[in-house]
């Protein structure tokens, strides 16, 4: 009736229709039964002269409903427009049926058997029959009806009439049947423009998924205990859907969304050596990961069996990358691997590979504008020749990264050391230094006492005259402690093949420019007992090179973690769960999921593809990073030592890390140790804006904390992140409680900051910053030179030469670049923070479409702001001589490696 009033106005509807509401004439799945009239219908001539003075644009009175309109029956016609979007799937199935229909006439009844089967669920429930009210069911022929938007390539736009009575309501819900053989897009159903169901799902044949899709409409969104009663059941059954049963292997066109532990990564059928660590389990903790329930691995039954390589990791079918996605992230693919062929050739050659000189690594890359002018002159070709030439050598080099110009030389400066930490592509390590020497949190029992055996006097002259204990009360002293991740894995690490590393601590003071300068290094090693050697800022040409390796380790150090614990960790793999639960507990109409939606997109697909080449055994950070095959392990301990929920928030976080304190009188109320610290500067200007946008929504559907504790699809995703997705951790007392709107803002702002601009601040910058091997090397093949080493004699003779046989060799290099080139790569058709492209869920809310509003606004001025500061000369960490613009957390940006722009969600 709702929909009716709404659509011919209040007084003609309550003239004509006051009663009609106890019709129901069509016969269906929930009501056959025939109604009969009520004495206050008026006259069938009188609503016809009624239709017929003010007709309706998108109600048209049914011709066959005449009759039935004799009997008191009433039935009218809702046009609607049907939107499926074009796939090679389908062209090549309607191609093959219309040849089939050209030759076979017989074909045409199959045909006509064949169609979308579509039925419009009301909001109201039939008050007889206690069944929510349905429209006539009605048959989309896809060879039949024609297309209303002509030759768009794109997408197919369909018109259909769905017949619905007089007292049926306004639409809630829409249920499709697929009955073709081939999966179909299905991207939205529109009614006259007035109501829009945004659907942007693969519907499968009905005979591989025979239940009916469920797909409500996109008006508005309803709290559990505000569903309209005519969908409630459908609202329950669609999250039964997408539960599934927790059985079986999982088929590349299902859409369940389940939970199982990491036993795919390692490989038992191959050999004992390729074995790893299932995590998630009591001695390995980690977070879960989407279950595929491929059969177990021949050999051990533990371990889920690996892929053929021509197969793909089941993901919910609608996570799948499409389209543009997909084949941009192809063509980064194909570009890798030619670039790595002639590298390849090349170490095969030569046995070896090692860089000699520095200009062998500069040749990885493409030629500059300078050097192509020098090679013009040189050889004196025609310049179309020479063009063409370069353009040939170019394409199978790698664009030159941004941080060249900063550090250009076989190793990084001190200075740049210290300004990576606070603005490169880790500035998640960085503590200050709140105890001197640096204390281990290790087991004593298992690695002794871990004494640190860095001493004032090996720092007292870098600091400005003031004792190490007046320095750390001044907040002057920093530290990259990578002590505890590294030392319980140093004997593992150095007993494989080319790899060598520390456990290295760096003491950084904190200049009056604002810039951190590396003061101190202490090398440990753990090989049957600890040894523990300190460098220091050099004083002759020895020591200088020993210092350059010294910190070569130290990037390295990084280099490991960045990539397995904040990146892979804290943003891919922690986020997984809350994903998983909230496709199986927020109904697609909570308007909590409606928030995370675009928070939600591409990880559970990117992360599978990170199990089947990445993360897994043998895989590219196993044979790229100083972890090698104890990569697993590390990632597991970080988890089970370090990872806290309620300290992913970025204030709760910098405050952890000794960055920041609460301070009332500061912007945001907090008090930043190094003011230029551009990744919490740009960051926390971000947070805010988040924080607001969040806070404005919650407290618009939950009024009190009776509300959130009452939602009961709200409670049951965040207990299923915690006992279930997180369930290693499901005991530990910081997991924040929810209770209170101000509670849920605080898990929402975590979250949606954790998939957006924290995995941005780590990932987009890989291949920029991080793509020059000598300044941050992914692995390190040889510890510091000691006179009594054979090669102590060729380090004094070539000190550099040394330093590059250390890193990886030409071939590990090219393919170090083509991965993370490809993992700093935006997708085209990327949706960045502040972007919303379903702002329709909340026509009925301009409150939140306002908020939404603003939020944009505030990334746009946020823009502005980082764009000044990266030109303030006083900010030394982003603005100087050779030093690139600090621009990860610039909201947006074009395609490709930029350096810049922050996705909705954890994409690549
Ligand atoms: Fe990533």
């Amino acid at each position: 009736m709702a929909m009716v009033k709404e659509f011919m106005g209040q007084c003609m509807v309550e003239t004509f229709c006051c009663d009609v509401s106890r019709w129901s004439s069509q016969p269906n799945r929930f009501c056959t039964k025939r109604q009969r009239t009520v004495s206050l219908l008026p006259t069938f001539s009188e609503l016809k002269t009624m239709l017929q003075l003010s007709p309706p644009s998108f109600l048209k009175l049914d011709h066959s409903s005449m009759t039935d309109l004799s009997l008191n029956t009433v039935t009218f016609t809702i046009a609607g427009t049907v939107t499926l979007k074009n796939t090679d799937h389908k062209e090549i199935m309607m191609m093959a049926m219309t040849m089939l229909q050209q030759f076979d006439s017989t074909l045409n009844k199959a045909v006509s058997e064949t169609g979308i089967v579509m039925q419009l669920v009301s909001t109201e429930i039939d008050p007889r029959t206690m069944e929510p009210k349905l429209s006539k069911r009605v048959v989309l022929d896809l060879f039949k009806h024609s297309k209303v938007n002509g030759y768009d390539y794109e997408r197919s736009t369909y018109k259909v009439d769905f017949e619905i009575d007089s007292d049926f309501g306004f639409p809630g819900a829409i249920t499709v049947i697929n009955k073709y053989d081939q999966e179909i897009f299905l991207e939205g159903l529109s009614i006259e423009g007035v109501v829009d169901i945004a659907c942007n799902s693969w519907i499968q044949p009905e005979k591989v998924h025979p239940e009916e899709r469920i797909f409500f409409t996109n008006k508005q969104a309803y709290l559990p205990c505000d569903t309209p009663a005519g969908v409630k059941e459908l609202r329950k059954e669609e999250l039964r859907q997408v539960r599934g049963n927790g059985k079986g292997e999982r088929k590349s066109h299902e859409r369940v969304y389940d939970y199982d532990v990491y036993n795919d990564l390692g490989n038992p059928d191959k050999g004992s050596e390729h074995v790893r660590p299932i995590l998630g389990t009591a001695h390995y903790p980690s977070p879960r990961r989407c279950r595929t329930g491929r059969p177990h691995a021949t050999t051990a039954n533990k371990y889920e069996s690996r892929l053929n390589s021509s197969d793909q990791t089941y993901v919910p079918r609608d996570e799948a990358f499409e389209g543009v996605r997909k084949e941009a992230l192809h063509v980064e693919k194909i570009k890798g691997t030619t670039r790595n062929f002639f590298p390849f050739i090349t170490t095969c050659i030569t046995k070896c590979g090692n860089f000699k000189k520095l200009s062998d690594v500069e040749k990885i890359y493409k030629r500059s504008h300078v050097h192509q002018n020098e090679t013009t002159t040189k050889w004196s070709l025609p310049v179309n020749m020479t063009k063409i030439q370069n353009d040939v050598e170019d394409y199978f080099k790698f664009n030159t990264p941004s941080i060249i110009h900063s550090g250009n030389g076989c190793c990084i400066k001190d200075e740049e050391l210290g300004r990576e930490a606070l603005a490169g592509i880790n500035p998640l390590s960085i503590k200050r230094l709140e105890t001197f020497p640096p204390i281990s949190n290790l087991d004593p029992s298992i690695y002794g006492a871990q004494k640190s055996t860095l001493k004032e006097e090996h720092i007292i002259n870098h600091l400005d005259g003031m004792s190490v204990q007046q320095a750390m009360e001044e907040k002057k002293l920093f530290v990259l402690d990578y002590h505890d991740e590294y030392l319980p894995f140093l004997n593992g690490i150095n007993g494989q093949e080319d790899r060598k590393a520390y456990a290295t601590r760096t003491i950084l003071y904190l200049t009056q420019l604002g810039t951190l300068k590396p003061i101190a290094i202490e090398l440990s090693l753990f090989e049957g007992e600890t040894s523990k050697q300190v460098l220091t800022p050099p004083l002759d040409a020895t020591s200088h090179w020993l210092w350059q390796i010294a910190k070569a380790h130290v990037c390295s150090n990084d280099a490991g973690v960045h990539q397995l614990v904040h990146h892979w960790l804290r943003t891919h793999a922690c986020m997984e769960p809350f994903i998983i639960a909230a496709h199986r507990q927020l109904s697609v109409m909570h308007p909590i999921f409606k928030l995370l939606k675009p928070h939600l997109k591409h990880t559970l697909q990117i992360n599978a593809l990170a199990r089947e080449t990445l993360i897994n055994e043998g895989g590219i950070i196993e044979s790229d990073f100083s972890p090698g095959k104890y990569s697993i392990e590390m990632i597991s301990a970080a988890y089970r030592d370090w990872w806290r929920f309620d300290m992913e928030s970025l204030p709760a976080d910098l405050i952890r890390r000794g960055m920041a304190e609460p301070d009332p009188t500061h912007p945001h109320g907090l008090r930043l140790f190094i003011e230029d610290y551009p990744y919490a500067n740009d960051g926390l200007l971000i947070w805010f804006a988040l924080e607001k946008l969040v806070r404005t929504y919650v407290n618009y559907y939950y009024r009190d904390g009776i509300m959130v504790r009452s939602d009961n699809e709200l409670q049951a995703w965040y207990s299923e992140v915690i006992n279930v997705g997180h369930a290693d951790h499901a005991n530990a007392s910081w997991w924040p409680t929810l209770s209170t709107p101000s509670d849920l803002t605080k898990i929402l702002t975590t979250l949606i900051w954790v998939a957006s601009v924290q995995h941005s601040a780590v990932n987009f910058g890989q291949y920029p910053l991080g793509g020059y091997v000598p300044m941050r090397s992914p692995h390190m093949k040889k510890l510091l030179p000691k006179e009594e080493d054979p090669e102590y004699k060729q380090f004094l003779k070539d000190p550099e030469g040394y330093l590059l046989s250390c890193l990886p060799n030409l071939f590990e290099t090219t393919k170090f670049l083509a991965v993370v080139n490809i993992l700093s790569q935006h997708s085209p058709d990327e949706e960045y923070i502040g972007q919303r492209k379903d702002l329709s869920d909340w026509a009925s809310h301009p409150e939140i479409i306002q908020a939404f509003y603003k939020f944009s606004l505030d990334l746009k001025r946020i823009e502005k702001e980082i764009e000044n500061r990266n030109n303030d000369p006083k900010r030394r960490n982003r603005c100087g001589a050779g030093i690139p613009p600090y621009e990860l957390l610039i909201a947006t940006s074009g395609p490709g490696v930029t350096c810049r722009g922050v996705p909705n969600s954890i994409s690549i």
